[in-house]
């Protein structure tokens, strides 16, 4: 009997359990292979005793459509920087990399799939370069992985996203308001600008193009005659002004890397009321809402052809790939290409294009 464990690692996703259940259908088409799954990423490997699952076809019967990952996950330590505490209190990142691969060899596991992000396949490689049957299956909201025409996940977040911008229009218009709208995006734009053109937002302001915010309250008087008008912004977490840094602050969490990010709203609000706007303004932060429930149809679809591809992939022994959808293709590229280059909104972006065709302000 083969075995192959799968894992989902970063931040959560609509659409991570569709890979899951994808994964298993495929391979209980196999006579000689089974899955099992790893607790909170690799956190479940490392840990003493392991925890690790079964996964067959009753253990995800049904998942499809929930959202979160039945496997757990976690965006802190790993392999290569697991947090030890130290006698003072404090702790330090400690590489377990060699270890765990050689408890894997012990589990008897061949083939190992790790659904992730950015940070995820930057593991996944170095792992493999380690040695160990890796295959990543791209997970981000942010979209912001470029080997990939797609990720699952981002079409639910462009749609909750837009869901709260056609909220925020209506209270808008009722209020002769500014109503700003702050969505996820660390350095990739995406979320932001779908759901401002969906949305029929009139200024988008993305981590990509620093705003000035005299150009903003230009657009944003134009809108207005005697006091009456209204305006809908929405603003990318990690946008900043020109003069300005993004707004976040260094976490406190064991392990945590990442930079936590939240608030560039009410300081954009505040760069308003400063740069003289006396119009009503309401910030709405939307937040980890963009990354829960139930996952769109596309994303569903996307997730399970990426499972039974990576699935594939375990079975041709093709290994250091990441899964990838090159239209019409669900291909794989290697991982190196994968985390080589990230997908960011450019100024001649097909998308940017249209937006700025139909006069949305970026305040640039
Ligand atoms: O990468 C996905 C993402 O949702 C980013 O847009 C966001 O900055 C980050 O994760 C937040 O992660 P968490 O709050 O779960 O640590």
């Amino acid at each position: 009997m083969k075995r192959v464990l799968v894992l989902t690692g970063g931040g959560d996703c609509p659409g991570l359990n569709a890979v899951i259940r994808a994964i298993v259908k495929r391979a209980s088409r196999e006579k000689d292979w089974e899955v099992v799954g790893s607790i909170e990423a690799f956190n479940g490997i490392l840990r003493e005793p392991t925890e690790i699952v079964i996964l067959d076809e009753k253990a995800v019967s049904g998942i499809h459509y929930q959202g979160g990952t039945i496997l757990q996950t976690t965006n802190k330590g790993g392999p290569f920087a697991w947090p030890v505490k130290q006698n003072d209190g404090t702790y330090i990142a400690v590489d377990r990399s060699d270890e765990m691969i050689r408890k894997i060899q012990y589990l008897g596991i061949d083939a190992v799939i790790n659904i992730g992000g950015d940070g995820s396949q930057r593991i996944s490689q170095a792992l493999f370069e380690k040695g160990l049957n890796i295959i990543g299956v791209p997970k981000t909201i942010d979209n912001d992985l470029s080997a990939t025409d797609a990720t699952f996940g981002f079409q639910t977040a462009i749609q909750i996203a837009t869901e709260a911008v056609d909220k925020l229009v209506t209270t808008a218009a009722s209020h002769n308001r500014v109503q700003v709208l702050e969505v996820m995006g660390r350095n990739a734009g995406w979320i932001a600008l779908n759901a401002a053109v969906a949305g029929g937002a009139e200024i988008c302001l993305l981590p990509e193009f620093p705003y000035d915010v005299e150009k903003v309250m230009e657009r944003i008087d134009k809108r207005f005659d005697k006091g009456r008008g209204f305006v809908n912004v929405v603003i990318a977490e990690g946008a900043h002004n020109i003069h300005g840094d993004i707004i976040g602050s260094k976490s406190k969490e064991v392990g945590y890397e990442n930079m936590k990010l939240g608030g560039v709203g009410f300081r954009f609000e505040e760069e308003l009321k400063q740069a003289g706007c006396e119009h009503s303004i309401r910030t709405t932060v939307l937040g980890h809402l963009q990354r829960g429930g139930i996952p769109i149809a596309y994303d569903r679809v996307l997730a399970t052809q990426y499972g039974v591809k990576a699935f594939e992939l375990a079975l041709a022994g093709d290994y250091g790939r990441m899964v990838s959808y090159r239209h019409p293709h669900i291909t794989s590229v290697t991982l190196k290409e994968a985390i080589m280059k990230p997908n960011l909104v450019e100024p001649d972006t097909a998308l940017m294009k249209t937006a700025r065709g139909i006069g949305m302000c970026f305040g640039d």
